[in-house]
């Protein structure tokens, strides 16, 4: 139970015996009651908490009974729920601190992480502490989040997983995370996950998609792609990641979801596909309709692979890059076009470009739905 919290509160008191008659008045005009609040009861007194003075002032000028307007030292409700950090925070912190409650923060499943990025003019000590506080107060914030971790690094390394510290909560870093109907095993500090693609990964699954299509995601993770397109679609999708973490969570989350298509997970390093030794490389060239590349910082690099993967007619490429600004999408239409030609493959069609979001003040992560053909 979260403990008591107070604010100065204005408070409408009238008598015991005129509360029904208060209550009947305000049917109507429920915004003027300060719902965060209690109400409070003083001896024959009971005392409603409210918003704005002047409106009750006048929803009552032609009331019988008596009133008198107050102010008390107000107790939040064990069941409020704050809409933002900084009204958690309102009566924690002095207005001069507000300016380092992070604007956003992610949510997966029970944990939630923060990025403090305008923490760097404070001194240490008053730092952690102040860390402290915020993190406590955005569990009052979401009920369901039971830990809260600090952002200490870059995404790094080739799993793509980045240093997190514990502020408050359990430190349990594995968690299940809920998107587009489908569920999520994973563990936060061992491999890649962002709930920030959301949106992409809905429209990925969303998009018209043939029945018996050979899939191909290139930069699995622990499935959120594949898992979300096998939900939707009786295919095929063959799914590697070189982390086995991510490989271990990728088995758990295919059995954890009711899926019309097949997955199956591969824990390799997809540059080993083209070796003439690769047994499964030798089986799968190209078989793929479809193949996704989200490793945005790398994705160029591994292009001949995709085209060793690809159907000699034809293919569809969904294509993921950071690129620096200015003029984004020219630049990365470009990369791709000329490291295609170097493995015997085309762009046929831009089936879709766009700026997925921003990912630094220098660059953007950008997207290309591309129809290939050799
Ligand atoms: C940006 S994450 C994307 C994960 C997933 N698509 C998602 O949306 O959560 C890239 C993933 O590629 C994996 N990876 C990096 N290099 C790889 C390689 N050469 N072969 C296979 N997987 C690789 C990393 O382990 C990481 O899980």
């Amino acid at each position: 139970m979260r403990k008591e919290e107070f604010e100065d509160t204005r408070y409408v008191k009238i008598k015991n015996t005129d509360g029904q008659a208060f209550i009947k008045q305000f049917k109507k005009n429920l915004q003027v009651i300060y719902k965060k609040m209690k109400v409070l009861h003083e001896d024959n007194f009971i005392l409603f908490p409210i918003l704005d003075e002047n409106e009750i002032v006048d929803i009552l000028k032609n009331q019988q009974f008596e009133y008198e307007i107050i102010k008390r030292k107000g107790i939040i409700r064990n069941d409020y729920k704050f809409k933002s950090l900084k009204e958690a925070l309102k009566n924690i912190l002095p207005e001069s601190l507000f300016h380092y409650i992070p604007n956003s923060y992610d949510i997966i499943g029970d944990i939630a992480i923060l990025e403090f990025d305008k923490f760097n003019d404070l001194d240490a000590k008053i730092d952690d502490s102040l860390k402290i506080i915020i993190a406590d107060a955005l569990i009052s914030v979401n009920k369901k989040v039971k830990t809260t971790y600090e952002k200490t690094s870059e995404i790094k390394g080739e799993f793509r997983v980045r240093d997190l510290k514990l502020l408050k909560g359990k430190d349990k870093s594995e968690t299940l995370y809920r998107e587009n109907g489908c569920s999520f095993k994973l563990d936060i500090k061992k491999i890649f996950f962002t709930p920030r693609l959301v949106f992409e990964r809905k429209r990925l699954a969303t998009a018209p998609i043939n029945e018996g299509e050979v899939i191909f995601d290139l930069f699995s993770g622990v499935g959120p792609i594949a898992i979300q397109i096998a939900k939707r679609h009786k295919v095929m999708i063959h799914a590697f990641d070189i982390n086995p973490v991510a490989y271990h969570y990728i088995k758990e989350n295919i059995s954890l979801n009711r899926l019309l298509g097949n997955v199956i997970p591969y824990n390799l390093d997809i540059s080993s596909l083209i070796l003439p030794s690769s047994e499964i490389g030798k089986n799968i060239q190209n078989k793929a309709d479809r193949i996704i590349m989200n490793l945005p910082e790398k994705a160029l690099n591994y292009i001949n692979v995709a085209c060793f993967l690809m159907k000699k007619s034809e293919g569809i490429l969904h294509y993921y890059q950071f690129t620096e600004k200015p003029d984004v999408i020219e630049k990365t239409i470009e990369n791709v076009k000329v490291t295609l030609s170097k493995f015997n493959y085309s762009i046929d069609k831009i089936l879709n470009s766009k700026i997925v979001k921003h990912f630094s003040p220098k660059s953007e992560l950008v997207v290309l739905d591309l129809k290939l053909r050799s």
